[in-house]
């Protein structure tokens, strides 16, 4: 489905991003990017949640772990898994990457 050539996208100034929390990107009219930081380690999925419309920036982090304002579910940033009820599906994540100061990630080109 997200098959297809990839463009290397900048999302952020790596330094507007504190350590544990997320930054919500807007890339597209159908996608956000969030951007997370932690301990220095940046990690880029999608913004919503995929158990309903929730931004997952608004959440907040646990080690890897970004839990949902919501309804507190639970996905894993390195690989995007979903660790408890109530989340089942996994969030898209973009392999991401700091250059001259900035996080950029891989979207694929349909989402630009
Ligand atoms: S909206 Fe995120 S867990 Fe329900």
């Amino acid at each position: 489905m997200f098959e297809g050539a990839m463009t290397l996208t900048r999302l952020i100034d790596a330094t507007t991003v504190p350590d544990g929390e997320g930054r919500a990107v807007p890339v597209s009219a159908e996608l956000t990017v969030a951007v997370f930081n932690i301990e220095g380690e940046f990690f880029a999925t999608q913004d919503q949640c995929t158990h309903g419309k929730a931004s997952l920036c608004e959440g907040w982090t646990e080690g890897f772990e970004v839990v949902c304002p919501v309804h507190e579910g639970r996905f894993d940033l390195r690989n995007g898994a979903p660790l408890c009820f109530p989340v089942t599906d996994p969030l898209r994540t973009f392999p991401c990457q700091v250059r001259d100061g900035a996080v950029w990630a891989e979207i694929p080109r349909a989402d630009n």
